[in-house]
């Protein structure tokens, strides 16, 4: 058995085609072959030797086998037009994807908001103006459209529309999702609103031209802002995993909302605004056709961008839209 071992080794190594693998096969394996002759001849062996070569036999066959049909399986391969490969060589490692930073922390919010039972909803990119601005109480004119530098899609004359508030833009945050929302559902609600955002202004370390917000509305009977500061500290005390985070409410001014505040938090090293947020305005409740004497929330946006810096300790954040695969590699 040595021996055919030996000299199989030998034939398969000077082996160049199919044909010529194929003639090793019946020199070795078949039915007139020397390992079959060992095989056949086991049967007027007495135990003791069937115990000891019939195992060495059928093993060194197996192992014939598997290196014929390797070689086998590369001379197809080859005959495809291929080079030939070893086929038992180690594989080459695949690389893996890598989530950007930015989806990795927006499944990391959403998850975190649908634990304190929130619901997560969608609305389009494209909004009208209605939606935009003037269902949240910033009529036309108003000097606080100005915060919100605004891409304005160019109509063709003949679809222009006669109604100035269905005119189209780009929405500047995610709040036009508020009234969508409040449309088409009855309160007691919790709702969260991940998405893209579009302002037309100087890009700089914190500012870009298309960003990611995240809106949060809750809306019922006796909903405050004491409930809203709870939600908002617990948020981020698991999303920055428990970490020592200060919190700072200044107040401000948003047409859509009464009182108005913005949110600073603090980790570590200096104050940073995260987001805008305050107690539904009751105009707002009007336009859903909601009683505003019968109920209370409170709606924030957050800019979801900052959030990712502030975890990942990134600098700049056009960063994120480079498409640099050095900053995506890491995560
Ligand atoms: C708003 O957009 C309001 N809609 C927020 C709001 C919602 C207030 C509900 C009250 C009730 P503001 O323009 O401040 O507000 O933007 C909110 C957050 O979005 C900012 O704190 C910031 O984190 C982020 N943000 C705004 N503009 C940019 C930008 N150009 N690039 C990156 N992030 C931005």
């Amino acid at each position: 058995m040595k021996k055919i071992k030996s000299g199989f080794s030998t034939d398969l190594e000077r082996v160049k085609n199919a044909d010529e693998l194929e003639k090793i096969r019946v020199k070795y394996l078949g039915r007139k072959s020397a390992l079959t002759a060992i095989l056949r001849s086991l049967k007027d062996k007495s135990v003791e030797e069937k115990r000891k070569l019939g195992p060495a036999a059928q093993s060194l066959r197996r192992e014939m086998e598997a290196l014929l049909s390797n070689h086998s399986a590369s001379y197809r391969f080859s005959a495809a037009g291929g080079e030939r490969v070893d086929l038992s060589a180690p594989a080459k490692k695949a690389e893996r994807g890598h989530l950007h930073p930015l989806t990795v922390v927006d499944e990391e919010t959403q998850k975190i908001f649908s634990a304190m039972n929130f619901s997560v909803v969608d609305g389009p990119e494209i909004e009208t103006e209605y939606y935009n601005f003037d269902a949240l109480n910033i009529p036309p004119n108003h000097p606080a459209r100005d915060a919100w530098d605004t891409f304005w899609l160019k109509e063709p004359a003949s679809q222009k529309s006669k109604v100035k508030s269905q005119k189209l833009l780009l929405r500047t945050h995610t709040s036009p999702v508020q009234m969508r929302y409040m449309e088409e559902h009855s309160p007691p609600f919790q709702i969260i609103v991940p998405g893209r955002c579009f302002r037309y202004e100087a890009t700089d370390v914190s500012h870009e031209v298309n960003f990611h917000q995240l809106e949060g509305l809750m809306v019922g009977k006796s909903v405050s802002l004491a409930n809203f500061k709870f939600v908002v500290e617990e948020f981020f005390k698991r999303f920055f995993g428990g970490q020592n985070i200060q919190f700072r409410y200044r107040p401000s001014y948003f047409p859509f909302v009464e009182p108005g505040l913005e949110v600073d938090i603090k980790l570590g090293g200096k104050w940073l605004e995260i987001m805008g947020a305050g107690m539904v305005h009751p105009r707002v409740f009007e336009y859903a056709h909601y009683n505003p004497h019968d109920l209370q929330g409170f709606a924030f946006g957050m800019g979801i961008d900052r959030l990712a810096m502030i975890k990942y300790k990134i600098p700049d954040i056009r960063l994120f839209y480079s498409g640099d695969l050095r900053l995506v590699r890491q995560f």
